[in-house]
């Protein structure tokens, strides 16, 4: 058990690998981890980036490589001595119709989404069983569970990635490791630029959300501090929404 006085959010001591950490959400999660007292490892495929990343935030490591590359993983983790979280954050969208795919697309958007994350989670999974405590955090999506057309295929990556926190949360739990997940709703991130200059959608977001709003990157990050921290201790296999209302109502 954890010091029962010190803060419950308090991350200090713990390590947290957070992947897609380079910008967006990733980032604002790296950030809110840091913040709360974790070193943070950054991966993603860009070190350039990610050194630009590291030096915003304190304690912060690079950790360059591609999540789909298994043999990359492996390598990588040999090098870390220890892992207290970890956040599954890389999340890639091809918005086209049905027709528009070919097989080879639905695999590679899967590979990214879903198979890197069952990947990284049981290497990670390896290390905290040694610890006797451990925290998996996966970003999923409302996509997970509301669909829109022309979105299939991250809609789809999404609803499995949401169907594998559960599953690992089962098969983890005796071992004190929670897994959990976050769905965003609309983020302004990087990515989103055009989407967010749209006055369009900025009039749907007003009536579709309660807030009225896009989210910022930064609102995310709270979500991640506690699912990670001491204080969701009790919680697994949880999907935690973070839509401003979005799915709420209509
Ligand atoms: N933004 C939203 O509105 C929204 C809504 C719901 C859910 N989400 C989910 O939230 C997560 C983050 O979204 P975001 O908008 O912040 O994404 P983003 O801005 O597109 O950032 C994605 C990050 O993942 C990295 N990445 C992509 N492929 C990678 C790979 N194969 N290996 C390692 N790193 C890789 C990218 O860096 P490099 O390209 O340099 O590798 C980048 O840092 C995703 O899972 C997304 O599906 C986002």
């Amino acid at each position: 058990m954890s010091d029962p006085r010190a803060h419950p959010f308090d991350l200090t001591g713990r390590t947290a690998l957070v992947t897609g950490g380079g910008r967006g959400i990733g980032f604002a999660i790296s950030q809110g981890l840091a913040d709360a007292g974790a070193s943070v490892l950054i991966n993603g495929r860009d070190e350039t980036v990610l050194k630009q990343a590291a030096k915003q935030i304190e304690g912060a490591t690079p950790l360059p490589f591609d999540i789909t590359d298994s043999a990359r993983i492996n390598a990588t983790f040999q090098n870390i001595d220890a892992l207290d979280i970890l956040i599954n954050n890389v999340g890639v969208r091809d918005r086209n119709p049905i027709d528009a795919f070919n097989l080879d697309d639905f695999r590679n958007i899967l590979d990214a989404n879903v198979v890197a994350a069952f990947d990284l989670s049981r290497r990670a999974a390896g290390m905290m069983k040694m610890k006797g405590r451990g925290r998996i955090v996966n970003v999923t999506s409302i996509a997970g569970d509301i669909a829109r057309s022309g979105d299939a295929i991250y809609t789809a990556s999404k609803a499995a990635l949401t169907g594998l926190t559960r599953a690992m949360a089962a098969e983890f739990g005796p071992h004190a490791i929670t897994v959990n997940a976050i769905a965003p709703g609309y983020v302004a991130s990087e990515t989103n630029a055009p989407m967010v200059a749209d006055p369009e959608i900025a009039k749907f977001l007003e009536n579709r959300t309660a807030l009225g709003r896009w989210a910022e990157p930064e609102e995310l990050a709270g979500a991640a501090v506690f699912l990670a921290s001491d204080a969701a201790s009790y919680i697994t296999g949880h999907v935690l929404t973070v839509d401003g209302g979005f799915t709420a109502h209509f």
